[in-house]
């Protein structure tokens, strides 16, 4: 309980250092790992937010493979959520359904998705992704919530996932640890292909093995 209580806070504070930040790119400052050892490199405009070419990695994903429904787990104040819908927007069709569990958050994320003038291709909910229920078949999981419970929330969403569909797992770097640990546990059971691209935070690209033709 004292974990959570801290993580909150922690988030809460990040949210509030953006705000002061208005929206300015700063230099990445995850410590260098052996497969990123430069993250200077690269530029972000938070801790929590994806990095900036991340960011852009996952609009052009979106434009490459055109999903129509979208799963992101971990809103926090929507960046990521409105890169994404971007691409949608720029695809013409598609829905992105993306959850924010802290309430506080959740009500920052909204407000920016308001002004966006991107709303209509988003459906953000303020609830947990370990309880959230989709409807359809999910063409492209973004897993970027709480780190240990990714792996849960990528099996639980698994057999919504369509064959050729695209699941990216943020924060799997192997300074973090966790997530990558979690990625390659569900490689070798088989249910996952996946690849690690070696960026500050890490992002796992993967695929479901089952139903690959
Ligand atoms: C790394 S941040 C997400 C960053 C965002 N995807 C971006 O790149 O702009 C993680 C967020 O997940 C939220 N979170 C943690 N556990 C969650 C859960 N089980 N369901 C939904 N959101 C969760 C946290 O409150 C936090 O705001």
């Amino acid at each position: 309980m004292q974990f959570y209580k801290k993580k909150l806070k922690q988030e809460h504070k990040i949210m509030r250092q953006a705000e002061l930040a208005n929206g300015a790119l700063l230099q990445e400052y995850h410590r260098p790992t052996p497969e990123c050892p430069n993250p200077e490199r690269w530029s972000m405009y938070d801790s929590m937010t994806a990095e900036a070419e991340v960011l852009e990695f996952l609009r052009t994903l979106i434009t490459t493979i055109k999903p129509n429904l979208v799963v992101e787990t971990g809103s926090f104040l929507a960046v990521s959520t409105l890169w994404i819908a971007e691409g949608l927007k720029r695809n013409g069709f598609g829905r992105i359904v993306s959850c924010e569990f802290d309430p506080v958050v959740y009500a920052r994320a909204r407000e920016n998705v308001a002004n966006s003038g991107l709303a209509d291709w988003i459906d953000l909910r303020n609830e947990s992704s370990l309880e959230m229920q989709v409807d359809g078949c999910i063409d492209f999981l973004f897993s970027d919530s709480d780190p240990p419970i990714r792996e849960q929330e990528v099996r639980r969403f698994l057999p919504q996932i369509k064959p050729h569909g695209i699941l990216l797992m943020h924060d799997a770097s192997s300074h973090l640890k966790v997530v990558r640990d979690a990625a390659l546990k569900m490689e070798a059971e088989g249910l996952l292909s996946v690849v690690l691209l070696p960026t500050p935070r890490g992002l796992v690209i993967a695929q479901k093995r089952a139903g690959r033709q």
